[in-house]
């Protein structure tokens, strides 16, 4: 057993959107969902034991920060494999953290990757995703690479993601960061909310019938397909939010505008559609052949903001 182990994971985005739960302290999801893992967000994790500290300690982009979520996810190790005295968990994201990019997803499956590198436990890639799953949901996904299935299952044992498509095909995302401060609503409170929406048994069964047509659509590489139906899931997925008990929303005037922007582009006849997560930031569906001109198109009427290009990235990588 090595003395330090470090992971790295990259973060994915969903096009079919995991936002609800069945049981909220496992992450079992009222849904089966289906993400693109991206090539350019990625977060890497050392972890160590260390006898000389008293808890669970965590060091992310080199300050000290809260480390009870941390301590819950050991916590599970220590009780399913074996104790273990106190660990050291040294983390560096390289997502613009809390904007909707979903740094949990990369977070999670790169510290179960180094838990389970320093534990020794040799897993499968999909034992790994259930540990990470109890993480966070989306972290499930983020142990592989290129299109990923998080199948909904119905327990503990059932629900992991696996690979659904281990190929990079000519799907390009851009994602717009229209704001990297804190989000108001964390995921886990905004899906809770989400699920006292009255819309909310027909986005499933909607979601449902989505992911088939978006399998399809991906095996036959359209492009176009995979960008509508992910567009029309993730615009719906919003709208629960809004029509929630205590309605909320984490679209900004900014946000609202590149939807109306790219959509536009749409029309026009570039192949361009919007998918938008748990905050402001807009990522914006594409291809290869399309990216360039959509990205300058962007950038001259968006002068202010940052813009990222992104393809297909690659699953858990684990270096002892
Ligand atoms: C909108 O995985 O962050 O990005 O399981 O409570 O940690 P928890 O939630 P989280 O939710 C991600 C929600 C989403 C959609 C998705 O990635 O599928």
């Amino acid at each position: 057993m090595s003395d330090i182990i470090t992971a790295t994971a990259h973060t994915n985005i969903a096009l079919i959107k995991y936002w609800g739960k069945e049981n909220v302290e496992l992450n079992i999801p009222t849904t089966s969902s289906l993400s693109m893992t991206l090539d350019k967000f990625y977060t890497t994790t050392s972890v160590e034991f260390n006898s000389s500290l008293a808890q669970d300690t965590l060091i992310l982009n080199e300050k000290e920060v809260d480390a009870t979520r941390v301590h819950k996810f050991l916590n599970i190790f220590r009780s399913e494999v074996a104790d273990f005295g106190p660990v050291l968990v040294i983390s560096k994201n390289h997502v613009p953290t809390a904007a909707g990019l979903a740094s949990s997803a990369s977070s999670f499956a790169a510290l179960t990757g180094a838990v389970s590198g320093l534990l020794d436990l040799n897993l499968l890639p999909t034992q790994m995703s259930r540990y990470a799953r109890r993480g966070s949901g989306s972290a499930s996904r983020s142990i592989f690479g290129n299109f990923v299935i998080w199948n909904k299952g119905e327990d503990d044992d059932s629900s992991y993601a696996e690979s659904f498509l281990d190929a990079d095909i000519e799907m390009s995302m851009i994602v717009a960061e229209v704001s990297t401060g804190a989000k108001k609503v964390s995921s886990t409170v905004g899906m809770q909310l989400a699920q006292s929406s009255p819309l909310y048994s027909k986005w499933q069964e909607d979601s449902a019938k989505q992911l088939e047509n978006m399998k399809k659509a991906l095996m036959s590489e359209d492009i176009e397909q995979v960008g509508l139906i992910a567009q029309d899931n993730a615009l719906a997925m919003h709208e629960l939010n809004r029509t929630s008990s205590q309605p909320f929303d984490y679209f900004t005037d900014e946000t609202r505008a590149l939807i109306e922007f790219v959509q536009n582009c749409y029309k026009e006849g570039l192949l361009a559609f919007v998918t938008i997560d748990a905050g402001p930031n807009v990522k914006i569906i594409t291809n290869h052949a399309t990216e360039q001109i959509l990205l300058k198109k962007l950038k001259d009427n968006f002068p202010n903001l940052a813009f990222d290009l992104a393809h297909a990235g690659s699953g858990l990588v684990i270096n002892a």
